[in-house]
């Protein structure tokens, strides 16, 4: 079965990425399996190395969106693809619209050892 830990790896890390290719989410969103049984509308993936995401667990602690206190910002912008569900498309045509940004993270982290579950925002 899928750990928490994999599972963020599936929907959030792209180290090789990004393409500059307005397709990217298209592409990524069904090969990463988020596009069966419904269109995951919102999604956001990291273009670092793993490393380097999974220290943000040891980086500046704050409170999550849903008010759990396990949330880590990066101390460093990193480059990340925002993934949208366009309004008008719907399950099974999943489609999005691609975003590329330089943001700092903010992920959610569980476990022992301490890694990336969530991906909560970018800031
Ligand atoms: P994502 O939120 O990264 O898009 P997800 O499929 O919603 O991905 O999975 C988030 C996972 O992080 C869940 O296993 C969630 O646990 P719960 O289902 O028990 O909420 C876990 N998680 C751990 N801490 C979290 C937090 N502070 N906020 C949201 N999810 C958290």
């Amino acid at each position: 079965k899928e750990s928490p830990a994999m599972k963020f790896q599936r929907q959030h890390m792209d180290p090789d990425g990004p393409s500059n290719n307005s397709n990217y989410c298209n592409q990524m969103m069904r090969r990463r399996n988020m596009t069966e049984g419904w269109c995951k509308p919102v999604n956001t993936f990291v273009h670092e190395p793993l490393v380097d995401v999974q220290a943000i667990c040891l980086q500046g602690n704050i409170t999550c969106k849903n008010g759990k206190p396990n949330c880590h910002k990066s101390n460093s912008s990193m480059n990340i693809t925002d993934c949208h569900k366009t309004s008008g498309s719907k399950y099974p045509n999943c489609d999005y619209q691609t975003s590329q940004k330089e943001r700092h993270v903010i992920v959610a982290c569980e476990g022992n050892p301490y890694v990336p579950v969530h991906f909560d925002a970018s800031v």
